[in-house]
C-alpha cells in the first residue's frame, strides 16, 4: 500500500480527482493517508473531513522558526507512514530539510507546460495570463519532482491543450484543470507500480510488468 499526503491551498479539485481515481479502482494500492494545508479554511480540508480522511491545518507562522516548522511537519509525515508526497496546489515553499527527506518523492501539478510558464509569482490565473499574453496557441499541465526551487524539478508526465481563439484565463485554466486531475492520479499510479526512476537528473518510466 502506498501512502500519500496531499498538500493544497485552495479549493482541491485534484485531491477529489485522486479520491475518484482511488475508489475508481485506477489507483489500486494507494491509499491516501493524510492531507495538510497551511489555510485553515481550504476547502482540500474539508474534502478530506467529507471522506473521513485526516486533515492537519500546518502553517509556518505557528512556528518560531522554518526549522522548527520543517520539524513538525517531517514528524507529522512520518506519523502517518507518508511515502509519497503529493503537491496539489500548495501555495507555499517546502522547507530544504523535508525536500531533503523526501527526495524524488514529492511530486507537484503545474498548469502549463513547464519549463515555461513556471517559478515565482507562476500560479493560478498568473499562468494562463502569461500564456495568452505569449500569444500560444498550446498550453498544458506538468507533474515534476520537487525539489528547492518552485516548479523546477524533473518531469515525470505532461499533457498538451490547445489554447482556443477568444480564450480567456479562466476558459483556459479550466481546459487545463481536466488535463491535470488525469495526469495527477497517472503520475501517482506510476510511482504506486514503482514504474520510476530518476537517472542523471531525468526521470525514466518503465514498462509495466508482464
Ligand atoms: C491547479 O490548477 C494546480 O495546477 C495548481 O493549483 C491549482 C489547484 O487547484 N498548482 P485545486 O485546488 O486542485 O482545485
Amino acid at each position: 500500500m502506498l501512502n500519500i499526503a496531499v498538500f493544497g491551498s485552495g479549493r482541491g479539485s485534484n485531491f477529489s480527482a485522486i479520491l475518484n481515481a482511488i475508489s475508481g479502482g485506477s489507483l489500486p494500492g494507494t491509499k491516501v493517508a493524510v492531507v495538510i494545508s497551511n489555510n485553515s479554511t481550504a476547502g482540500i480540508l474539508e474534502i478530506a473531513r467529507a471522506h473521513a480522511i485526516p486533515a492537519v491545518h500546518l502553517s509556518q507562522k505557528y512556528y518560531a522558526s522554518e526549522g522548527d516548522f520543517a520539524d513538525a511537519l517531517l514528524a507529522g509525515l512520518h506519523a502517518y507512514g507518508v511515502e509519497l508526497v503529493v503537491l496539489a496546489g500548495y501555495m507555499k515553499h517546502l522547507p530544504a530539510s523535508v525536500v531533503a527527506a523526501y527526495r524524488h518523492r514529492i511530486i507537484n501539478i503545474h498548469p502549463a507546460l513547464l519549463p515555461e510558464f513556471g517559478g515565482q509569482g507562476m500560479y493560478g490565473q498568473h499562468v494562463h495570463e502569461a500564456v495568452l499574453a505569449a500569444r500560444r496557441t498550446v498550453s498544458g499541465a506538468t507533474v515534476h519532482l520537487v525539489d528547492s526551487e518552485y516548479d523546477h524539478g524533473a518531469i515525470v508526465l505532461q499533457d498538451r491543450v490547445p489554447v482556443l481563439p477568444g480564450d480567456t484565463p479562466a476558459l483556459l485554466a479550466e481546459r487545463v484543470l481536466q488535463v491535470e486531475h488525469r495526469l495527477l492520479p497517472e503520475a501517482i499510479g506510476l510511482f504506486a507500480a514503482g514504474r520510476l526512476s530518476v537517472v542523471d537528473g531525468k526521470v525514466r518510466i518503465h514498462p509495466e510488468q508482464e
